[in-house]
């Protein structure tokens, strides 16, 4: 297998590339003035047999990092390579999956048309947002949790037994996940977000919780409103201790400290995205499922 980490990725497709014995394949990127990328492969990828692997997340920079991405995997295939498999830790645009209002554009659906006309043979993302829109791929795409890797962080933290939550109810099946290793139940809470002003407001639902620690689980941490509301409403119900888990922390603006003042002891997330709270790596998770050849 050939690796090529992309600039948004490369920590972690070096890992990746470690735990898989993958030759790498590093990408020279340049920037130009008006910020464009120009993307140069630095090794041969010209092979029949063996499959190429490009890593690159799609955090902020979103629109740059994907244009990265679609550069790379062209390049991979108009050098030769002919079987790529193209992982895309954190996928932006996921939110969008439906017309949500008259008049929209199905984001993820344009994003998942140009994965494909720039010559994936094999997707490979980690906790999107919606995983049925994994089937609007032609090419075979498959779903990684990390949520067991972070529940496994908080155990060998000494919260076995917290109870794992949802901040909605999209989130219920993260904290159900959590629960098998920190068996200390699950639920989830009413989120409801105003589809023009994006602002949301979380139904302060009743839990035993009085002096237990709490976990509370979601897929993407991004201005931190969703779980600094759930953590206030568990701290005001008598939680001990709140955390905060998100496998994508974006964290923008004052998303840490949004969570931070609204009592949580503390965040962690994954390296899908790279943030100062990143301390669980997918690496591990990504590998194993390369090695599961075109799933
Ligand atoms: C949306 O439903 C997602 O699962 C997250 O809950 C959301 O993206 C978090 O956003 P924020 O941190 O801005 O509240």
């Amino acid at each position: 297998m050939i690796v090529i980490p992309g600039p948004a990725s490369r920590e972690l497709g070096e890992k990746v590339a470690k735990l898989t014995n993958s030759r790498i394949v590093n990408v020279n990127l340049q920037t130009f003035p008006d910020g464009e990328s120009k993307i140069k492969l630095d090794g041969v990828v010209e092979d029949e047999d063996e499959e190429v692997v490009i890593i690159q997340s799609t955090e902020p920079p979103q629109d740059t990092h994907f244009m990265q991405l679609f550069l790379m995997v062209d390049a991979a295939r108009d050098l030769g390579a002919r079987n790529t498999v193209t992982v895309v830790p954190y996928l932006a645009y996921a939110r969008q999956d439906k017309r949500f209002l008259p008049g929209e554009a199905v984001s993820i659906e344009t994003v998942i048309k140009l994965l494909e006309a720039s010559g994936t043979n094999r997707f490979l993302t980690v906790n999107t947002h919606e995983e049925s829109i994994l089937k609007k791929f032609t090419v075979p795409a498959e779903n990684l949790s990390a949520i067991s890797l972070l529940a496994e962080h908080f155990k060998n933290k000494g919260l076995k037994g917290a109870l794992s939550l949802a901040p909605d109810k999209g989130a219920l099946r993260l904290a159900q996940e959590a629960d098998k290793v920190l068996n200390g139940g699950s639920g989830w809470l009413k989120k409801e977000r105003d589809l023009y002003t994006g602002e949301i407001s979380v139904e302060a639902k009743r839990f035993d919780i009085e002096g237990k620690d709490v976990v509370v689980f979601d897929d993407i941490i991004s201005t931190g409103g969703t779980i600094a509301a759930a953590s206030k409403i568990m701290k005001k119900q008598g939680a001990r201790r709140v955390y905060a888990a998100g496998v994508h922390p974006l964290l923008i603006g004052e998303a840490q400290n949004k969570i931070m003042k609204s009592g949580a002891e503390g965040i962690i997330g994954t390296d899908c995205v790279s943030s100062p709270v990143s301390v669980v790596s997918v690496a591990p998770l990504i590998a194993e499922a390369l090695s599961k050849r075109g799933v």
